[in-house]
């Protein structure tokens, strides 16, 4: 049906019935359809070259705009908190305080170093993030259709959108749930808007932004794509939901983790560094 399914990084839990999603999707058609997507290491590579690729933190943690104390302190924080969220053996109700600290505490340093509004562009331009090679179908593809995209990220809001922009597939079809930075009338940075958003509360994000899904009401069908069992919430305030087909990327710790994410995502993409399977899935289904 989607000869990118046979790829050797593509499993599933029951092909079956990703099967019946996919026909079903088909036959409603793109005005039925809307795609959420986690930002991190979903819409972004995970590695290049053997390296490891930055996250929307990273970003700014690598650029000029922090002082090297700072940098210093936010890798440790990584080398703490990172290794506990993607650790198998731990509970979200056992990780979620620990996240919470480290997000807290992450954007705490941040708003120290009087980060300024203007220079982020330059920080993006010179950052190593990347992407997921087919990035420029998925995005043109989506808005061609008119299907919305919302993405939807714990991690930095004006970080992220500078991203795409900068790869030029900010269309108007996408949409941003995430942190943004709150700058003071001379562009410095001095907290971050609203409800924090971290790796484990998309569900109560979801639920706070329920205008958004109203809009939506008529887009019964969703296509999710995320790296992290966090990520799996996202679609939690759609309304009307008929069809969901949730796509993850398995990133990091294939073996500990590729028996959960088997058990909670319908179709799993182990180091895969491609929007294959997602662009060949929208290109059956819109
Ligand atoms: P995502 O929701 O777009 O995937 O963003 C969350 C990622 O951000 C998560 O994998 C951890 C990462 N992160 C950092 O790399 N550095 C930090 O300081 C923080 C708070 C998060
Ligand atoms: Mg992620």
């Amino acid at each position: 049906m989607i000869p990118e399914l046979t790829k050797s990084s593509v499993s599933m839990r029951d092909p079956k019935r990703v099967e019946q999603i996919l026909t079903s999707m088909r036959n409603a058609g793109s005005s039925t359809l809307q795609v959420i997507s986690d930002f991190d290491m979903t819409l972004t590579r995970f590695a290049y070259n053997g390296k490891r690729c930055p996250t929307c933190h990273n970003i700014l943690e690598d650029s000029k705009l922090i002082s090297e104390d700072c940098k210093d302190k936010l890798q440790n924080l990584l080398e703490t908190y990172y290794p506990i969220e993607i650790d198998s053996t731990r509970s979200v109700e056992e990780k979620l305080p620990l996240m919470v600290k480290w997000w807290t505490e992450a954007h705490k340093l941040l708003v120290e170093q009087k980060i300024r509004k203007d220079h982020l562009v330059r920080a993006v331009k010179e950052s190593k993030a990347m992407l997921r090679d087919g990035y420029k179908q998925f995005f043109d593809h989506l808005h061609q259709m008119s299907v919305p995209l919302l993405i939807f990220s714990a991690g930095i809001g004006d970080v992220l959108e500078e991203v795409i922009r900068h790869a030029g597939v900010f269309h108007p079809n996408v949409k941003v749930f995430s942190n943004y930075m709150d700058f003071n009338d001379s562009g410095v940075l001095r907290g971050f808007k609203g409800e924090l958003i971290h790796i484990f509360n998309k569900r109560e994000g979801a639920v706070l932004n329920v205008e958004h899904f109203k809009e939506l009401q008529s887009r019964f069908n969703v296509l999710l794509l995320g790296d992290s069992l966090g990520d799996l919430n996202m679609a939690d305030g759609v309304m009307n939901l008929q069809n969901i087909l949730k796509i993850g990327y398995l990133n990091d710790k294939v073996d500990e983790r590729r028996q959960s994410y088997l058990n909670t995502y319908d179709i799993i993409l182990e180091k895969d560094e491609t929007m294959d399977v997602p662009n060949a899935i929208l290109l059956y289904i819109t």
